[in-house]
């Protein structure tokens, strides 16, 4: 019992300080109105920035690769569960998003968590030191303590601190590592500037680029593309259940960085490979990703964003300046939070509190998540909720 006891001790200490979790369960495809928990709700909770999740053609294509491949990959990419449709994924994704590099090639993993601790232990070891955003996402941070790399955290998209921080290092291998989009902030990192210091002092830029990729950049290529780089020494990784709205993730970068990881990762190599469905559903994706409706879809989200940020200034919490799909609304205690949830959640709007440890204790908030499956009538009920709640607050 002892065991179990500290278990029970553990959850009631998370309770107590506001921070248990909770799962909801929805009846619907994800999309702008869902069922959750077996309401009608509008959400404001997924990444699926385009709104592609339950787009006919996606659902189509995930139909039709089952029917040709079967239900399951059988294996490993190495051992036998390699599928001409992950083949094929491959250089699409190598085509789409590696225009940073002469010689592009792809590496389609079954999620973004796996490919960055793939990327991360397979560049960097002993004798390495990966210098690490102070905000980057759990998978980089894991990525970077599997890797037995020296770790040094360089504060939040500050070039000239990373800078002095490279300077006074005499590693023999260097790699920098960042979000492309912060994931409970939404700003951009400063890629050029990490670039050019990545560039000076012959180190790799590993980019993670989830909440950026189909969004940002010409045709939704992602933050690379956007920041118009150019460099063998880019890394990036893109994520596939996000904005493409199915599942997965990949690595492109120069050829013999993919070889290296088909040879090296163990994230990638001892895993059974995701059903090769998903991976056609993923090449249905980049096509309408890349094509008039992805422009169509990133124009409508971008009127979104826009018209957001001007919503949020107008409350009396603290917005974040993010240009980007991901509006988070700064409360600060986690109880405020979990109340201003509630609130809105009665009111039939999903917006998720994020608290401790996903962001730094003291900034619990709102993290608003905007799609092109909304229309502005869902934006004018949060905007009538928010502020009414921020009159109340403001009032109290
Ligand atoms: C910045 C960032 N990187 C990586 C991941 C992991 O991607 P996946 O959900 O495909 O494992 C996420 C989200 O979950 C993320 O927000």
């Amino acid at each position: 019992m002892q065991l179990l006891d500290s278990l029970e001790q553990g959850l009631a200490d998370l309770a107590a300080r506001g921070l248990t979790r909770r799962r909801r369960t929805i009846d619907s495809p994800c999309a702008a109105h869902m069922i959750v928990d077996g309401r009608a709700m509008i959400g404001f909770a997924s990444n699926d920035y385009l709104g592609l999740t339950a787009h006919p053609q996606l659902v189509a294509a995930i139909a039709e690769g089952a029917q040709r491949y079967g239900a399951g990959s059988g294996g490993s990419h190495l051992l036998g569960g390699h599928s001409r449709a992950h083949a094929q994924l491959e250089d699409d994704l190598a085509a789409f998003a590696g225009g940073f590099v002469d010689a592009p090639r792809a590496l389609y993993f079954s999620t973004g968590y796996m490919a960055n601790l793939a990327v991360l232990t397979a560049l960097a070891g002993r004798g390495t030191t990966l210098f690490s955003d102070a905000l980057n996402h759990a998978s980089l941070i894991d990525g970077a303590r599997l890797s037995r790399a020296d770790v040094q955290i360089y504060p939040h998209a500050d070039v000239e601190a990373l800078s002095a921080m490279l300077d006074a290092s005499d590693a023999q291998a260097k790699l920098i590592v960042t979000d492309s989009v912060f994931s409970m902030d939404g700003d951009i990192a400063p890629l050029a500037p990490l670039l050019a210091l990545a560039e000076r002092h012959g180190a790799w830029l590993v980019v993670d680029d989830a909440h950026g990729f189909g969004v940002l950049g010409p045709q939704g290529r992602g933050a690379i593309a956007q920041a118009a780089l150019r460099s063998p020494h880019l890394v990036s990784v893109g994520t596939l259940g996000k904005a493409a709205g199915v599942s997965g993730a990949f690595v492109a970068a120069h050829a013999t960085v993919i070889e290296w990881l088909v040879q090296r990762a163990r994230p990638y190599i001892f895993t059974t490979a995701s059903a090769p469905a998903v991976a056609h559903a993923v090449s249905a994706s980049l096509k309408i990703i890349a094509g008039d409706e992805g422009d169509a879809r990133r124009a409508h989200l971008h009127a979104l964003i826009e018209r957001t940020r001007a919503l949020l200034k107008q409350t009396c919490w603290l917005p974040v300046d993010s240009h980007t799909a991901v509006q988070p609304l700064i409360i600060g205690a986690n109880d405020a939070t979990l109340d201003m949830a509630a609130a809105l959640d009665r009111e039939g709007l999903w917006v998720p509190a994020i608290r401790p440890p996903t962001v730094p204790a003291g900034t619990s908030r709102l993290r608003i998540s905007l799609s092109a499956a909304h229309s502005h009538d869902d934006l004018d009920r949060l905007e009538a909720a928010l502020l009414r709640l921020s009159k109340a607050e403001a009032a109290s």
